[in-house]
C-alpha cells in the first residue's frame, strides 16, 4: 500500500489537518483555530459546500462537513467517498502528510481514512518515470482521540490486503504466470504470517486433479495448486474455514477462443478470486484473527496451445466425476471443482469460494455488488449480507434450485461444463455444488462484475479492486463458531 497510516499521539497539530465536522455544530472551532480562520469557517459553513480549505504557510486546514443520513450503510459509504474526494484538493496543494481529527458527533474517521487510502492507491510498477507519477499524499495520521491502536492495526491490515489483491490483479500475464503467482503468494505469506504449500505439476498429476490438468493442456507454463494456512494457537474454531479462489492467470477462452477486443484484453483479471482470498489471508494473519483459516488456489492460464483440451472432450475430475467439455471457456468451474473436492479432507465448518466465473454475473448486477449462492445456513448468509452492507461490498443471493442442475447433465458423461442460454451464473454454481458433495456448508461468490473496473468508481481505482477482501475480513472478524 502506498499510504502510510498511523496514530498521532500529540495534540499540537503541526501537520496539515483535516477536521471532520458536523456542519451545524462548529462549537469545537475556537479550540485551536486562529480568529481569522474561525471567522472564515463560520461564514463558509452557511454555504452549500462539502468542505472548506484554509491555506496557511505553517499548516493547511481542511474542514470536512459530513452530513448524517438515515441509512447506516449509505452513510458510511458517503464518508468513504468524501475521503476519496478530498484527495484531489490535497494533491493540488501537494500535501504529503495529513492528520485526521474527528469533531463529529458520530465518529467515522476510520471510514474516511479508508476512502482516502484506497483512492490514493496506484500501480506504477511498469512506468519508466514512476516518481513523477506518484500522488503527493504519502502519510495519514489519525489523532488518538479518533481511533484506538487496535482499530488502526485492523484497518491497516485490511487495506494492505486489499491493495495486495489489487496489485496481483493488475500484474499482466507477461509477469504473473501460475509459477510466478505462487512466488508472489509465498512473499505475501512471509510478510504477513500465513504459511504456503505449493503443489507442482508432477504432484497435481499424481493427485489426478483432472480439471486443472485439462485446462492447463494448451499452456506452456505448468499449473500450480497453492495451500495457504493461518492457524493461530488461540483459534476459536475446531474445524477450519476454507477459502477457495479461481486462479486463472489469463483466460483466452482456450480453443473456444474469446474475441480479442473487449473480452480477452482484460482477462489478466481472471485470477481475481484468487487475489481476493490471498488478500483476505494476508489481512487475517496480519491482524492475527483467532481463527483457523485455509485458502486453496488452483492456478493455470487457459490457452489454445497445440495440445489444448477441445470442445467435446470428456475428462475425469479429481473426485472421479466425468465431465463433457462443451466450451473450453467455461474453465473456471473445472479448476474450482478440484479444489472444492480437495477441501473435503479438512472437514471444514464452512467453505467460501471467490471467482470471476461468468459474464452472466456481470450482466446481472454490474459492478456495484457481488452475486452469491450456496448451501450454508441462513445465519451465515445473513451475517455475510450484513458485512456486505457495512463494508459496501453488497451481496445479492441467487437460487440453486434443482431444475438448474438438470441443464448440466450430459448424454455421454456424468456432467457437462456448459448449461443452457439462460441463468448461466446459476448453472455454473450448480456445477460447483456437485463437487462439494454436500459434505460441508458452502458459499460461492461470483465477482466477475466488480473485480475489475475499466474506469475508477470512487475509491475503487481502475483495474483490480480487491473486492471481497474487506467483506471477508469483516465477516471473519465477527465470526463466532
Ligand atoms: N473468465 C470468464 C468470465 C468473466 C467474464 C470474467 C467477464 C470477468 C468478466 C469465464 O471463464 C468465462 O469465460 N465464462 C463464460 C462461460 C460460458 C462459456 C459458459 C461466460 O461467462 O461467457
Ligand atoms: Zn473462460
Ligand atoms: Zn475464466
Amino acid at each position: 500500500m502506498n499510504t502510510k497510516i498511523s496514530i498521532s499521539r500529540s495534540n499540537k497539530y503541526k501537520d496539515d489537518l483535516i477536521i471532520l465536522s458536523d456542519k451545524n455544530n462548529l462549537g469545537w472551532a475556537t479550540d485551536f483555530l486562529s480568529k481569522s480562520e474561525e471567522a472564515f469557517l463560520k461564514s463558509a459553513a452557511k454555504k452549500e459546500i462539502n468542505f472548506v480549505f484554509i491555506p496557511n504557510v505553517d499548516r493547511n486546514v481542511v474542514v470536512q462537513f459530513l452530513k448524517k443520513g438515515n441509512n447506516a450503510s449509505y452513510h458510511k459509504e458517503d464518508v468513504r467517498l468524501a475521503g476519496n474526494e478530498i484527495l484531489q484538493t490535497l494533491s493540488n496543494y501537494k500535501v504529503s502528510k495529513v492528520e485526521i481529527l474527528n469533531q463529529c458527533k458520530e465518529n467515522n474517521a476510520l471510514e474516511y481514512v479508508e476512502g482516502m487510502a484506497l483512492g490514493n492507491y496506484q500501480f506504477l510498477k511498469y512506468f519508466k518515470d514512476r516518481k513523477e507519477k506518484e500522488n503527493p499524499l504519502q502519510e495519514i495520521k489519525i489523532n488518538k482521540s479518533a481511533a484506538s491502536e487496535k482499530e488502526v492495526k485492523d484497518l491497516v491490515s485490511v487495506l494492505e490486503g486489499t491493495c495486495e489483491a489489487r496489485d496481483l490483479v493488475n500484474e499482466p500475464f507477461s509477469f504473473l504466470t501460475a509459477p510466478q503467482f505462487s512466488k508472489e503468494i509465498q512473499k505475501i505469506g512471509k510478510a504477513s504470517g500465513f504459511s504456503v504449500q505449493v503443489f507442482d505439476k508432477k504432484k497435481i498429476e499424481q493427485m489426478k486433479m483432472g480439471g486443472i490438468l485439462a485446462v492447463n493442456l494448451g499452456s506452456i507454463d505448468p499449473p500450480r495448486f497453492n495451500i495457504l494456512t493461518w492457524k493461530p494457537k488461540n483459534a476459536k474454531n475446531k474445524q477450519p474455514i476454507v477459502l477457495v479462489g479461481k486462479g486463472i492467470v489469463y483466460d483466452t477462452g482456450g480453443l473456444s477462443l474469446k474475441p480479442t477486443a473487449n473480452s480477452m484484453d482484460f482477462m489478466k483479471c481472471d485470477m481475481g478470486g484468487a487475489a481476493t482470498v490471498v488478500g483476505a489471508m494476508s489481512a487475517i494473519s496480519k491482524a492475527k484473527l483467532p481463527l483457523h483459516v485455509i485458502a486453496l488456489v488452483p492456478s493455470t492460464d487457459n490457452r489454445p496451445g497445440l495440445n489444448a483440451y477441445a470442445p467435446g472432450d470428456v475428462i475425469t475430475m479429481y473426485d472421479g466425476t466425468t465431465v463433457e467439455v462443451l466450451n473450453t471457456d467455461a474453465e473456471g468451474r473445472l479448476v474450482l471443482a478440484d479444489a472444492l473436492h480437495y477441501a473435503k479432507k479438512y472437514k471444514p465448518e464452512l467453505v467460501m469460494d471467490f471467482a470471476t466465473l461468468t459474464g452472466a454475473a456481470a450482466r446481472a448486477i454490474g459492478e456495484d455488488g457481488v452475486c452469491f449462492m450456496g448451501t450454508a445456513d441462513k445465519k451465515v448468509k445473513n451475517d455475510l449480507e450484513e458485512s456486505g452492507l457495512d463494508v459496501y461490498e453488497r451481496l445479492v443471493e441467487f437460487p440453486l434450485w434443482r431444475e438448474y442442475g438438470e441443464q448440466m447433465k450430459s448424454n455421454i458423461a456424468d456432467l457437462k461444463n456448459l448449461g443452457g442460454p439462460a441463468a448461466g451464473m446459476i448453472t455454473a454454481g450448480k456445477f460447483l455444488e456437485h463437487f462439494t458433495g454436500g459434505e460441508y456448508p458452502w458459499v460461492h461468490f461470483d465477482i466477475a462484475g466488480p473485480a475489475y473496473l475499466k474506469a475508477a468508481n470512487g475509491y475503487r481505482t481502475k483495474e483490480g479492486t480487491g473486492v471481497g477482501v474487506r467483506l471477508m475480513f469483516d465477516f471473519l472478524k465477527k465470526y463466532n463458531s
